[in-house]
């Protein structure tokens, strides 16, 4: 399917400037047009640029788009979501509005642990079900690569059970997916006085079985007070990395535990959350590759405090934002919501929040090189907001402003 879009209000380009991550300046370096055309062709972006300049001669098997209406943004990359969940935990958010925090409800045997109780019940099938309705919302709203993580399973066959669901719907949806393993997201009960023992699980079962069936691109750990130690992380992490998995990590978030420095040793691809992240932590991330991937919806929904964004982007780290989307910390897949939340309690600009849900979303996927930007070469993957212009996007909270969403080329139809 070829298309030509043309006379956009805006395009919001986000160009990359020959780099894997956009840093300091560069953040807020958003590329727009004015009067925009985009030539898309087999699925890929051939032309962009100014619609006075645009010289091809316009074939017949070209679809024409009038884009006047219309701004036109990379589509998101959400680098960081547990859509993959059977349950729901309304009930702890109605405790958490009467005081009780989040670390409470876990130690009471709810958080993490309540959802893995019902996704352990669920078949493959129902998982399924489930989390294609959430990838179709999810298109709606502008996302078009998210990244899946298991870890509400906790033993092998509830977390290849997973694994299997998430490389399914790999296949078979419209959203490219990328899979994480997460088997050490939480101890299970079975556990509970023997957590090395489980990690002894994890390194010696799970992750090798994992890795040989193709079912993952990244391990991830969620290293904190409660869950896994950072000796206990490293040695997770060091095992999916022989065996040929990426890292990410789940780094600060609830305290100072050292997460984000084991991330930039390893040469994790991304860490994530970092809201306790202290100065230390933040000079190792600036001299790595790592991309730091911040969680605005989950400081809003559990109230705890924000990552240092600010400092974070002046201190030359890569800032990427995502949702976390899960029913324990985020319910919620809103991406521009979450480039809002990064406006108003982050100190980031309406710029910088843009490339990091885009741009440094693909690079904390190791995909920058295709997705994340409007330039000639890339993905044609867009969408298209009847907004007045492009700032409007995390100004006008609350409601979804995309019109279209063009998935490798092809507009998609809702219904
Ligand atoms: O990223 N931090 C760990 N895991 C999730 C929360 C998952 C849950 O509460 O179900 C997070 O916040
Ligand atoms: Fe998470």
């Amino acid at each position: 399917m070829n298309l030509l879009i043309r006379n956009l209000r805006q395009i919001v380009t986000v160009p990359s400037d020959g780099k894997p991550t956009k840093r300091k300046n560069s953040l807020a370096e958003i590329g727009l047009v004015e009067n925009g055309t985009i030539l898309v062709r087999n699925g890929q972006i051939e032309w962009v640029g100014r619609d006075e300049e645009f010289r091809h001669d316009v074939p017949d098997d070209l679809d024409v788009l009038d884009g006047s209406p219309y701004v036109a943004f990379p589509g998101f990359v959400d680098a960081h979501t547990h859509l993959l969940f059977a349950g729901s935990r309304e009930d702890e958010f109605a405790m958490r509005a009467q005081g009780r925090s989040y670390q409470q409800i876990a130690e009471s045997g709810g958080g993490i642990l309540s959802t893995v109780r019902a996704t352990r019940v669920a078949t493959k099938k129902e998982l399924k079900r489930l989390a294609s309705r959430r990838l179709d919302a999810m298109l709606r709203h502008g996302t078009t690569t998210v990244e899946i993580k298991s870890g509400y399973g906790l033993d092998p066959d509830s977390e290849i059970k997973m694994m299997e669901a998430v490389t399914e719907l790999a296949n078979d949806h419209y959203m490219d997916i990328i899979s994480t393993f997460l088997g050490a997201h939480a101890v299970p009960p079975e556990f509970r006085d023997n957590p090395d023992g489980y990690v002894d699980l994890v390194c010696e079962r799970m992750l090798p079985y994992v890795a040989k069936r193709g079912l993952a691109q990244f391990c991830d750990v969620f290293c904190e007070n409660g869950y896994f130690s950072p000796a206990q992380a490293r040695r997770i992490l060091l095992k999916g990395k022989s065996l040929g998995l990426k890292l990410k990590l789940h780094a600060d978030e609830l305290s100072s535990s050292g997460g984000s420095l084991i991330a930039a040793e390893l040469h994790a691809v991304s860490a994530d959350h970092l809201e306790h992240i202290d100065d230390i932590g933040i000079k190792n991330l600036a001299a790595s590759e790592t991309v730091a991937v911040l969680l605005p919806g989950v400081s809003f929904f559990l109230n705890h405090g924000y990552a240092p964004a600010r400092a974070l982007i002046d201190s030359g780290v890569a800032v990427a934002i995502a949702t976390d989307f899960n029913p324990g910390s985020c319910m919620s897949y809103d991406m521009p919501l979450m480039l809002t939340i990064a406006c108003t309690h982050m100190g980031m600009t309406p710029e910088e929040a843009i490339s990091a849900a885009t741009f440094n979303a693909a690079a904390a996927v190791r995909m920058s090189d295709q997705i994340g930007s409007i330039e000639v070469g890339k993905k044609a993957d867009l969408i298209l907001c009847d907004l007045p212009n492009y700032r409007y996007l995390a100004y006008h909270f609350g409601a979804n402003h995309v019109s279209k969403v063009i998935k490798n080329g092809t507009i998609l139809e809702f219904h």
